[in-house]
């Protein structure tokens, strides 16, 4: 569910047209809609609640959309941060996220970054190898303090999901191998600076299908089990993100978080440990859209195209992972005439062939000017855009009810190009 409806024949955003945003900023632009980011932080956390999961912590995956006001607008609601770099820290703490909701992700953690979590002493590190929980526990050393850690433990399950955004199978870079995890526990414990209090797993992204968390889920109530024999005093589970969201309009049913949220429960509810989850996708997707307006149409020899202003330096995901995503006219009454529909590719200006939007999609012939929306861009839209091609990085808008604002302006080519110098020798 989320707040993009039409109402008397146009798109609004909460209760804002689209076309009166799109006039004041100009397009391509994101627009996200904070009313739909609080219901679906909320519709986790009550599903999780209404499992009697009460000791809870969902930190929002701050790579999916890590505008400010996007974290602040969950903030606000209590969420913690899961980050995966010392700029989403610095962007989680500006936003209002308090450090000890803070838990730090990936693979490729360097000292300096160990150091900027550590001095504000964040919640958790969560830890992918025997040699980061070394560096960990001697930059902590060295500073006095000592790193909460979970074990990113690799449960070896296929998620079902695009090979590109699967993290749980034994060949991915992610996480400790499974039959390595007790040794890692009992490495971790050994050292100064570093308390392994926590197990962590996240098995992909996008995942339709519930059966797989399940499966992992139960591996992890095993391992904890056999930990706590071990002597460790495991306190936190942290089982990631991944829920997947409805990419089609109407006919995608997506996973249901109060089933998911049971699966959690069936399967951890007397672990005694705090359950923490890393949505992004779920709170974020369907919570932007990305406004677009016809450049012009173009007869192909085999296809239509037609021409928008955005591309895929806006929105990566078709190009990147041949993803869908729904596309409308933002003004409903457009090809409510059939004999009007043909068939289009929906293309952007950028020099690849890959730059697309939506393949063989079914829209009316539209005017150059008239405008489109791409839906669940809220999601790994904005983050994943770049400026190839020299385009300006299209800005994003926050509504809020009857409110709204830029959230990030449109650079102008001064500023885009003002680290840029041609050298004096040259
Ligand atoms: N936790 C960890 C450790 C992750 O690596 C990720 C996503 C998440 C949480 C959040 O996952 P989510 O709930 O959003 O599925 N660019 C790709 C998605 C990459 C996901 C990377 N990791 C896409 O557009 O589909």
């Amino acid at each position: 569910m989320d707040e993009f409806t039409y109402r008397d024949g146009t798109l609004h955003a909460e209760q804002l047209p689209i076309a009166a945003l799109a006039e004041a900023v100009g397009t391509p632009f994101y627009c996200y809609s904070a009313a739909t980011l609080r219901r679906h932080y909320t519709v986790l956390d009550e599903a999780l609640a209404e499992a009697g999961l009460s000791e809870r912590l969902i930190c929002y995956s701050v790579k999916a959309n890590s505008n400010l006001a996007v974290i602040a607008t969950l903030a606000q609601l209590g969420a913690g941060a899961d980050i995966v770099s010392q700029g989403e820290l610095r962007r989680a703490l500006e936003a209002g996220v308090p450090a000890e909701k803070i838990v730090f992700s990936g693979v490729g953690k360097t000292a300096e970054e160990m150091r900027a979590a550590l001095a504000v002493g964040i919640l958790q590190f969560n830890v992918e190898s025997l040699s980061e929980i070394d560096l960990l526990a001697d930059t902590a050393t060295a500073m006095g303090k000592t790193a909460h850690i979970a074990l990113r433990v690799n449960p070896d399950i296929d998620a079902g999901t695009h090979e590109k955004i699967s993290t749980g199978k034994a060949e991915n870079k992610f996480g400790i191998a499974w039959e390595e995890a007790r040794t890692a526990f009992a490495h971790a414990e050994a050292l100064d600076g570093v308390t392994a209090s926590g197990i962590d797993i996240h098995i992909g992204s996008q995942i339709t299908e519930l059966e797989p968390f399940g499966r992992a889920f139960e591996k992890i109530a095993g391992l904890l089990a056999d930990l706590r024999a071990d002597g460790h005093d495991i306190r936190r589970l942290d089982l990631g993100g991944g829920l997947g969201v409805p990419y089609g309009r109407d006919n995608d049913t997506p996973p249901d978080p109060s089933a998911y949220a049971q699966i959690i429960a069936d399967t951890l509810s007397d672990s005694g440990c705090m359950i923490m989850l890393e949505p992004g996708r779920l709170i974020a997707a369907n919570a932007g859209i990305l406004v677009t307006s016809v450049i012009r149409t173009k007869q192909g020899q085999a296809k239509n195209f037609m021409i928008v202003d955005a591309a895929m330096t806006e929105l990566m995901r078709p190009t990147l992972y041949g993803a869908h995503h729904h596309i409308a006219p933002i003004d409903e009454d457009t090809g409510a005439h059939d004999a009007a529909i043909k068939q289009w590719d929906v293309v952007g200006p950028v020099c690849e062939t890959g730059d697309y939007l939506g393949l063989d999609r079914d829209l009316p012939v539209l005017e150059s000017g008239a405008l489109l929306a791409i839906f669940a861009a809220g999601a790994y839209g904005a983050v994943l855009g770049s400026a190839y091609n020299t385009r300006l990085p299209a800005p994003e808008v926050l509504v809020d009810g009857e409110k709204w604002a830029i959230v990030r302006a449109r650079p102008d080519y001064q500023s885009l190009l003002a680290g840029e110098a041609i050298p004096d020798w040259l």
